[in-house]
């Protein structure tokens, strides 16, 4: 995979990575994939993002505190995220990632412990080598600054697939908001957002192997051409009526 590849092809590359092999990212490459994302839009071009990249020791000590904060239920997310906020088709959705994932990594959904480890697993970013944690400024209701903190994130992610790397965000380390900004020394002003553990996808990882459905685009997408048409025609009726 490389830089070459076509957009529509690095689109559908793209996926969720949850097994990587340890070997870091070249320097080179991480400030190449971050100069991609840094180009993402924002509101009023105001790139509210703010990224710490973990690497090393560092990532090490961090994976440790995490767990070791999980541990003692020291959980303190910065915003708010549970499976019952989602109505309808969403917590459709929502279950069915989770079975689907946990089927192709052979857990068994009754089985709590094998669930838990799974679950885990985030906090180890899934063996990656490096982490961006992405931290934004409390502005408002936070709902634009997210927005473009996710931008960022999906310009960043595509930009790992075209140089043959992969990544998964991650919410889940956006609940250990306070552990990792003390163990990372970073102003409590800043709010975690999520995570993205990155590097080289093992392709040959069973979590690496299964691609999740996606809904077809009528289910989310309404074109408005009918509509458009009918108040056409009916103006050019009234119009008629009216001389
Ligand atoms: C903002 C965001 C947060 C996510 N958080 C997690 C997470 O904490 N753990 C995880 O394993 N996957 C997480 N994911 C990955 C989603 O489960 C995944 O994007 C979704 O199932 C679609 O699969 P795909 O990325 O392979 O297309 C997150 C995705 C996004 C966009």
């Amino acid at each position: 995979m490389s830089k070459s590849m076509h957009f529509r092809d690095v689109v559908r590359e793209r996926h969720s990575v949850r097994n990587f092999h340890p070997q870091p990212v070249p320097e080179d490459i991480l400030r190449s994939v971050l100069e991609d994302a840094q180009r993402s839009p924002s509101n009023c071009n105001t790139q509210p993002w703010q990224t710490h990249i973990v690497s090393g020791s560092k990532r090490d000590a961090l994976s440790k505190a995490i767990l070791a904060a999980d541990d003692a239920g020291q959980l303190t997310p910065d915003f708010s995220f549970g499976i019952n906020d989602f109505p309808g088709v969403y917590r459709e959705r929502y279950s069915a990632q989770g079975a689907a994932y946990y089927q192709a990594i052979g857990v068994k959904r009754e089985d709590y412990d094998q669930r838990r480890d799974a679950s885990r697993r985030n906090l180890e970013f899934f063996g990656a080598p490096h982490v961006a944690l992405l931290f934004m400024p409390e502005v408002g209701d936070n709902v634009r600054v997210a927005g473009d903190i996710g931008m960022y994130a999906q310009t960043l992610l595509l930009s790992l697939t075209a140089h043959g790397l992969g990544g998964v965000p991650q919410t889940m380390l956006g609940f250990y908001g306070d552990t990792i900004r003390k163990e990372l020394d970073i102003d409590p002003s800043l709010k975690l957002l999520f995570g993205i553990s990155f590097g080289y996808p093992d392709r040959e990882h069973p979590a690496n192997k299964y691609r999740i459905n996606k809904a077809p685009i009528s289910e989310s997408v309404i074109f408005m051409v009918v509509f458009i048409i009918l108040c056409h025609f009916s103006k050019i009726f009234k119009n008629r009526n009216d001389t």
